[in-house]
Protein backbone atom coordinates (compact mmCIF):
# COMPACT_ATOMS: atom_id res chain seq x y z
CA UNK A 1 0.00 0.00 0.00
CA UNK A 2 2.66 2.77 1.17
CA UNK A 3 4.86 1.85 -2.03
CA UNK A 4 1.40 2.10 -4.04
CA UNK A 5 0.99 5.45 -2.54
CA UNK A 6 4.84 6.31 -3.27
CA UNK A 7 4.09 4.96 -6.85
CA UNK A 8 0.79 7.12 -7.49
CA UNK A 9 2.35 10.43 -5.43
CA UNK A 10 5.42 10.08 -8.10
CA UNK A 11 3.39 9.66 -11.06
CA UNK A 12 1.11 12.40 -10.07
CA UNK A 13 3.88 14.42 -9.46
CA UNK A 14 5.66 14.03 -12.82
CA UNK A 15 1.88 14.75 -14.61
CA UNK A 16 2.10 17.97 -12.41
CA UNK A 17 5.51 18.58 -13.89
CA UNK A 18 4.62 17.75 -17.21
CA UNK A 19 1.77 19.80 -17.15
CA UNK A 20 3.69 22.88 -15.68
CA UNK A 21 6.37 22.89 -18.29
CA UNK A 22 4.06 22.61 -21.02
CA UNK A 23 1.90 25.53 -19.86
CA UNK A 24 5.09 27.26 -19.39
CA UNK A 25 5.20 26.10 -23.51
CA UNK A 26 2.17 27.36 -24.25
CA UNK A 27 2.59 30.77 -23.07
CA UNK A 28 0.32 32.04 -25.45
CA UNK A 29 -2.04 35.25 -25.06
CA UNK A 30 -3.96 38.08 -26.20
CA UNK A 31 -3.75 41.95 -27.56
CA UNK A 32 -6.74 43.50 -26.30
CA UNK A 33 -7.13 46.58 -28.92
CA UNK A 34 -9.75 49.12 -27.54
CA UNK A 35 -10.11 50.95 -30.81
CA UNK A 36 -13.20 50.56 -31.34
CA UNK A 37 -17.23 51.93 -30.74
CA UNK A 38 -19.19 48.98 -30.61
CA UNK A 39 -16.66 46.61 -28.44
CA UNK A 40 -18.52 44.94 -25.52
CA UNK A 41 -18.00 45.82 -22.22
CA UNK A 42 -14.76 44.75 -20.23
CA UNK A 43 -16.27 42.28 -17.90
CA UNK A 44 -17.59 40.72 -20.86
CA UNK A 45 -14.31 40.62 -22.34
CA UNK A 46 -12.48 38.73 -19.39
CA UNK A 47 -15.15 36.41 -19.22
CA UNK A 48 -14.66 35.34 -23.04
CA UNK A 49 -10.63 35.01 -22.65
CA UNK A 50 -11.38 32.39 -19.55
CA UNK A 51 -13.87 30.04 -21.45
CA UNK A 52 -11.08 30.14 -24.06
CA UNK A 53 -8.18 29.67 -21.73
CA UNK A 54 -6.65 32.76 -21.95
CA UNK A 55 -4.33 33.63 -19.78
CA UNK A 56 -2.92 36.65 -20.65
CA UNK A 57 -3.69 39.90 -22.24
CA UNK A 58 -1.82 42.83 -23.98
CA UNK A 59 -3.45 46.84 -22.76
CA UNK A 60 -1.97 49.38 -25.09
CA UNK A 61 -3.11 51.83 -22.29
CA UNK A 62 -4.06 51.48 -18.50
CA UNK A 63 -7.80 51.50 -18.95
CA UNK A 64 -9.44 51.27 -15.43
CA UNK A 65 -12.62 49.45 -16.50
CA UNK A 66 -10.44 47.09 -18.31
CA UNK A 67 -7.85 46.55 -15.15
CA UNK A 68 -10.91 46.26 -12.73
CA UNK A 69 -12.73 43.61 -14.77
CA UNK A 70 -9.20 41.70 -14.92
CA UNK A 71 -8.90 41.58 -10.95
CA UNK A 72 -9.06 38.64 -9.32
CA UNK A 73 -9.66 36.77 -13.05
CA UNK A 74 -6.03 35.12 -13.04
CA UNK A 75 -5.55 36.71 -16.05
CA UNK A 76 -1.74 38.23 -16.33
CA UNK A 77 -1.32 41.89 -18.28
CA UNK A 78 1.69 43.58 -20.28
CA UNK A 79 0.67 47.05 -19.31
CA UNK A 80 1.39 49.79 -21.80
CA UNK A 81 1.79 53.59 -21.15
CA UNK A 82 0.46 55.98 -23.54
CA UNK A 83 2.80 57.11 -26.44
CA UNK A 84 2.09 60.75 -25.55
CA UNK A 85 2.89 60.18 -21.83
CA UNK A 86 6.45 59.39 -22.79
CA UNK A 87 7.87 63.19 -22.89
CA UNK A 88 6.31 63.67 -19.13
CA UNK A 89 7.48 59.95 -18.19
CA UNK A 90 10.33 60.72 -19.15
CA UNK A 91 11.41 64.12 -17.60
CA UNK A 92 9.48 63.92 -14.38
CA UNK A 93 10.32 61.35 -11.72
CA UNK A 94 7.26 62.40 -9.62
CA UNK A 95 4.79 61.78 -13.07
CA UNK A 96 6.38 58.26 -13.38
CA UNK A 97 5.16 57.67 -9.48
CA UNK A 98 1.75 59.22 -9.86
CA UNK A 99 1.30 56.61 -13.13
CA UNK A 100 2.39 53.91 -10.77
CA UNK A 101 0.13 55.14 -7.81
CA UNK A 102 -2.74 55.36 -10.26
CA UNK A 103 -2.42 52.31 -12.53
CA UNK A 104 -0.73 49.24 -11.00
CA UNK A 105 -0.34 50.08 -7.00
CA UNK A 106 -4.19 49.78 -6.65
CA UNK A 107 -4.38 46.71 -8.49
CA UNK A 108 -1.10 44.62 -7.40
CA UNK A 109 -2.55 42.44 -5.42
CA UNK A 110 -5.45 41.71 -7.83
CA UNK A 111 -3.58 41.33 -11.10
CA UNK A 112 -0.76 40.01 -11.87
CA UNK A 113 1.44 42.46 -14.38
CA UNK A 114 3.71 40.67 -16.21
CA UNK A 115 5.69 43.89 -17.67
CA UNK A 116 5.38 47.33 -17.77
CA UNK A 117 5.88 48.77 -21.94
CA UNK A 118 6.78 52.30 -21.94
CA UNK A 119 5.23 53.05 -25.03
CA UNK A 120 4.72 51.09 -28.03
CA UNK A 121 6.19 51.25 -32.00
CA UNK A 122 7.33 54.85 -31.50
CA UNK A 123 11.41 53.92 -32.19
CA UNK A 124 12.09 55.65 -34.61
CA UNK A 125 10.17 58.72 -34.17
CA UNK A 126 9.76 61.62 -32.73
CA UNK A 127 9.11 59.77 -29.03
CA UNK A 128 11.83 57.44 -29.43
CA UNK A 129 14.66 59.38 -27.57
CA UNK A 130 12.10 59.88 -24.49
CA UNK A 131 12.08 55.53 -24.44
CA UNK A 132 15.05 54.93 -22.06
CA UNK A 133 14.50 57.77 -19.65
CA UNK A 134 10.60 56.64 -19.36
CA UNK A 135 11.66 53.20 -18.66
CA UNK A 136 14.42 54.23 -16.12
CA UNK A 137 11.60 56.69 -14.32
CA UNK A 138 8.98 53.99 -14.17
CA UNK A 139 11.73 51.55 -12.95
CA UNK A 140 12.55 53.56 -9.98
CA UNK A 141 9.12 54.25 -9.80
CA UNK A 142 8.03 50.64 -9.46
CA UNK A 143 10.68 49.81 -7.15
CA UNK A 144 9.84 52.47 -4.76
CA UNK A 145 6.65 51.40 -4.52
CA UNK A 146 7.28 47.88 -2.84
CA UNK A 147 4.86 45.86 -4.78
CA UNK A 148 4.69 42.40 -3.45
CA UNK A 149 6.84 41.16 -6.74
CA UNK A 150 8.78 42.86 -9.05
CA UNK A 151 7.59 44.36 -12.19
CA UNK A 152 10.11 44.67 -15.56
CA UNK A 153 10.09 47.62 -17.45
CA UNK A 154 10.13 47.44 -21.29
CA UNK A 155 9.30 48.39 -24.35
CA UNK A 156 7.71 47.31 -27.17
CA UNK A 157 9.38 47.79 -30.78
CA UNK A 158 8.40 46.88 -34.35
CA UNK A 159 10.93 45.28 -36.86
CA UNK A 160 11.45 49.49 -38.23
CA UNK A 161 14.05 48.96 -35.35
CA UNK A 162 16.01 46.43 -37.24
CA UNK A 163 18.50 48.44 -39.89
CA UNK A 164 19.47 44.46 -41.16
CA UNK A 165 16.71 41.11 -40.84
CA UNK A 166 17.94 39.33 -43.51
CA UNK A 167 19.36 36.65 -43.11
CA UNK A 168 18.81 36.23 -39.31
CA UNK A 169 22.79 35.67 -38.52
CA UNK A 170 23.11 39.73 -40.19
CA UNK A 171 20.76 41.18 -37.89
CA UNK A 172 21.30 44.51 -36.39
CA UNK A 173 19.48 47.80 -35.30
CA UNK A 174 19.52 50.54 -37.75
CA UNK A 175 22.59 53.03 -37.43
CA UNK A 176 20.17 56.15 -36.88
CA UNK A 177 18.68 54.60 -33.76
CA UNK A 178 21.79 52.59 -32.35
CA UNK A 179 23.15 54.49 -29.36
CA UNK A 180 19.22 54.34 -27.91
CA UNK A 181 18.29 50.39 -28.94
CA UNK A 182 21.71 50.56 -26.95
CA UNK A 183 20.97 51.96 -24.19
CA UNK A 184 17.73 50.16 -23.88
CA UNK A 185 19.76 46.85 -24.08
CA UNK A 186 21.91 47.42 -21.31
CA UNK A 187 19.21 48.01 -19.44
CA UNK A 188 17.27 44.86 -20.29
CA UNK A 189 20.08 42.33 -19.58
CA UNK A 190 21.44 44.38 -16.32
CA UNK A 191 17.80 44.22 -14.96
CA UNK A 192 16.85 40.45 -16.60
CA UNK A 193 13.88 42.11 -18.49
CA UNK A 194 12.63 41.43 -21.82
CA UNK A 195 12.97 42.70 -25.58
CA UNK A 196 9.47 43.20 -26.39
CA UNK A 197 9.29 43.23 -30.37
CA UNK A 198 5.86 43.05 -33.19
CA UNK A 199 6.36 40.63 -35.31
CA UNK A 200 4.51 40.43 -38.35
CA UNK A 201 4.97 38.32 -41.30
CA UNK A 202 2.44 39.52 -43.22
CA UNK A 203 3.71 42.94 -43.36
CA UNK A 204 7.22 41.62 -44.45
CA UNK A 205 5.36 39.52 -47.18
CA UNK A 206 3.18 42.07 -48.55
CA UNK A 207 6.28 44.38 -49.20
CA UNK A 208 8.43 41.71 -51.13
CA UNK A 209 5.89 39.26 -52.39
CA UNK A 210 7.82 38.37 -55.27
CA UNK A 211 10.95 37.09 -52.91
CA UNK A 212 8.89 36.37 -49.53
CA UNK A 213 6.95 32.88 -50.16
CA UNK A 214 3.03 32.77 -48.80
CA UNK A 215 3.65 29.75 -47.31
CA UNK A 216 6.59 30.77 -46.20
CA UNK A 217 5.01 33.57 -43.89
CA UNK A 218 2.08 31.67 -42.99
CA UNK A 219 3.93 29.00 -41.16
CA UNK A 220 3.04 26.16 -44.49
CA UNK A 221 5.86 25.65 -45.71
CA UNK A 222 7.82 21.59 -45.19
CA UNK A 223 10.68 22.81 -47.05
CA UNK A 224 13.72 24.87 -46.27
CA UNK A 225 13.19 28.86 -47.75
CA UNK A 226 16.66 30.33 -45.94
CA UNK A 227 19.94 28.29 -45.24
CA UNK A 228 21.64 30.87 -43.18
CA UNK A 229 24.97 29.23 -42.17
CA UNK A 230 24.22 26.24 -40.31
CA UNK A 231 20.55 27.41 -39.84
CA UNK A 232 17.62 26.35 -41.34
CA UNK A 233 14.26 28.29 -41.60
CA UNK A 234 11.19 27.32 -42.41
CA UNK A 235 8.88 30.15 -41.61
CA UNK A 236 9.00 33.52 -41.59
CA UNK A 237 8.42 34.29 -37.72
CA UNK A 238 11.56 32.43 -36.28
CA UNK A 239 14.09 34.40 -39.22
CA UNK A 240 12.59 37.70 -37.84
CA UNK A 241 13.16 36.62 -34.38
CA UNK A 242 16.64 35.07 -34.98
CA UNK A 243 17.40 38.35 -36.60
CA UNK A 244 16.39 39.88 -33.28
CA UNK A 245 18.10 38.00 -31.27
CA UNK A 246 21.50 38.78 -33.39
CA UNK A 247 20.38 42.61 -32.95
CA UNK A 248 20.18 42.30 -29.44
CA UNK A 249 23.58 40.42 -28.96
CA UNK A 250 25.43 43.26 -31.33
CA UNK A 251 23.91 46.06 -28.63
CA UNK A 252 25.45 44.02 -25.66
CA UNK A 253 22.21 42.21 -24.85
CA UNK A 254 23.26 38.49 -25.49
CA UNK A 255 21.07 37.38 -22.15
CA UNK A 256 18.36 39.09 -22.93
CA UNK A 257 15.14 37.05 -23.69
CA UNK A 258 12.72 38.27 -26.67
CA UNK A 259 8.80 38.34 -25.65
CA UNK A 260 6.84 38.72 -28.83
CA UNK A 261 4.00 41.54 -27.90
CA UNK A 262 1.97 41.58 -31.59
CA UNK A 263 1.74 38.87 -34.09
CA UNK A 264 -1.37 38.41 -36.29
CA UNK A 265 -2.85 38.73 -40.16
CA UNK A 266 -5.80 40.44 -41.16
CA UNK A 267 -8.64 38.55 -42.49
CA UNK A 268 -10.35 40.83 -45.12
CA UNK A 269 -9.43 44.09 -47.44
CA UNK A 270 -6.45 42.70 -49.24
CA UNK A 271 -7.63 40.48 -52.09
CA UNK A 272 -6.79 36.73 -51.52
CA UNK A 273 -3.59 37.44 -48.96
CA UNK A 274 -6.07 39.18 -46.30
CA UNK A 275 -8.69 36.05 -46.03
CA UNK A 276 -10.00 34.48 -43.16
CA UNK A 277 -8.56 31.10 -44.70
CA UNK A 278 -5.26 32.83 -44.34
CA UNK A 279 -5.45 34.33 -41.24
CA UNK A 280 -6.80 31.16 -39.41
CA UNK A 281 -3.76 29.26 -41.30
CA UNK A 282 -1.22 31.43 -39.72
CA UNK A 283 -2.57 32.22 -36.21
CA UNK A 284 -3.45 28.39 -35.71
CA UNK A 285 0.05 27.46 -36.84
CA UNK A 286 1.70 30.27 -34.38
CA UNK A 287 0.03 29.20 -31.64
CA UNK A 288 0.96 25.13 -32.14
CA UNK A 289 4.48 26.04 -33.44
CA UNK A 290 4.61 28.60 -30.08
CA UNK A 291 3.43 25.85 -28.08
CA UNK A 292 5.75 22.94 -29.05
CA UNK A 293 8.16 25.09 -27.19
CA UNK A 294 11.07 24.24 -29.95
CA UNK A 295 12.45 27.34 -29.82
CA UNK A 296 13.61 29.19 -32.88
CA UNK A 297 16.87 27.54 -35.18
CA UNK A 298 19.23 30.08 -32.96
CA UNK A 299 17.99 28.85 -29.52
CA UNK A 300 16.74 25.85 -29.81
CA UNK A 301 14.49 24.78 -26.88
CA UNK A 302 14.00 28.50 -25.78
CA UNK A 303 10.29 29.18 -25.60
CA UNK A 304 8.65 32.52 -27.10
CA UNK A 305 6.04 33.89 -25.19
CA UNK A 306 3.69 35.65 -27.43
CA UNK A 307 0.79 37.68 -27.85
CA UNK A 308 -1.79 37.53 -30.91
CA UNK A 309 -2.87 40.79 -32.17
CA UNK A 310 -5.94 41.32 -31.69
CA UNK A 311 -8.97 40.34 -30.01
CA UNK A 312 -11.69 42.25 -31.80
CA UNK A 313 -11.73 43.91 -35.31
CA UNK A 314 -11.88 47.29 -34.29
CA UNK A 315 -13.48 49.99 -36.64
CA UNK A 316 -11.85 53.25 -35.56
CA UNK A 317 -8.45 51.83 -36.42
CA UNK A 318 -7.57 53.31 -40.17
CA UNK A 319 -9.85 51.64 -42.75
CA UNK A 320 -8.81 48.72 -44.69
CA UNK A 321 -7.02 45.32 -43.18
CA UNK A 322 -5.95 47.30 -39.93
CA UNK A 323 -9.90 47.13 -38.64
CA UNK A 324 -9.57 43.29 -39.64
CA UNK A 325 -6.98 41.62 -37.48
CA UNK A 326 -9.76 40.63 -34.77
CA UNK A 327 -10.26 36.54 -33.83
CA UNK A 328 -13.87 37.95 -32.82
CA UNK A 329 -16.33 40.30 -34.19
CA UNK A 330 -17.16 43.00 -31.75
CA UNK A 331 -20.65 40.89 -30.92
CA UNK A 332 -18.14 38.32 -29.96
CA UNK A 333 -18.99 36.15 -32.36
CA UNK A 334 -15.32 34.43 -33.81
CA UNK A 335 -14.17 35.62 -37.39
CA UNK A 336 -12.51 32.54 -37.27
CA UNK A 337 -11.36 29.60 -34.78
CA UNK A 338 -7.99 29.54 -33.37
CA UNK A 339 -6.89 26.82 -31.30
CA UNK A 340 -5.49 28.30 -27.82
CA UNK A 341 -2.93 25.34 -26.22
CA UNK A 342 -2.64 26.89 -23.24
C1 LIG B 1 -0.54 24.86 -47.24
O1 LIG B 1 0.21 23.70 -47.60
C2 LIG B 1 -0.56 22.69 -48.26
C3 LIG B 1 0.37 21.51 -48.49
O2 LIG B 1 1.52 21.92 -49.19
C4 LIG B 1 -1.14 23.25 -49.56
O3 LIG B 1 -1.95 22.28 -50.17
C5 LIG B 1 -1.97 24.48 -49.24
O4 LIG B 1 -2.41 25.09 -50.44
C6 LIG B 1 -1.15 25.49 -48.46
N1 LIG B 1 -2.00 26.61 -48.10
C7 LIG B 1 -1.57 27.87 -48.11
C8 LIG B 1 -2.62 28.89 -47.74
O5 LIG B 1 -0.44 28.19 -48.38
C1 LIG C 1 -21.85 39.21 -35.55
O1 LIG C 1 -21.28 40.10 -36.48
C2 LIG C 1 -20.91 39.50 -37.72
C3 LIG C 1 -20.20 40.57 -38.57
O2 LIG C 1 -20.96 41.73 -38.63
C4 LIG C 1 -22.11 38.91 -38.41
O3 LIG C 1 -21.74 38.31 -39.61
C5 LIG C 1 -22.75 37.88 -37.48
O4 LIG C 1 -23.93 37.39 -38.05
C6 LIG C 1 -23.07 38.50 -36.12
N1 LIG C 1 -23.49 37.43 -35.22
C7 LIG C 1 -24.55 37.57 -34.42
C8 LIG C 1 -24.86 36.41 -33.55
O5 LIG C 1 -25.23 38.59 -34.39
Amino acid sequence: MAQLCYFITVVSLLLFLQSDSYAEAGTIGVNYGRLGDNLPPSTQVVALLKSRNINRLRLFDPNLDALEALQGSGIEVVLGTLNQDLPQLAADLSFARSWVSTNVIPYSQTVRFRYISAGNEVIPGNLAAYVFPAMQNLDQALRDAQLPYSIPVSTSVSTAVLGTSYPPSQGEFSMDIDPIMRSITKFLAANGSPFLVNVYPYFSYINDPVNVPLDYALFNSSRVVVRDGELEYKNLFDAITDATYTALEKAGGASVKVVVTESGWPSNENGQIATIENARMYNNNLVAHLSGAKGTPKKPGESIEAYVFAIFNEDLKPRGTEQNFGLYYPNMTEVYHVEFIN
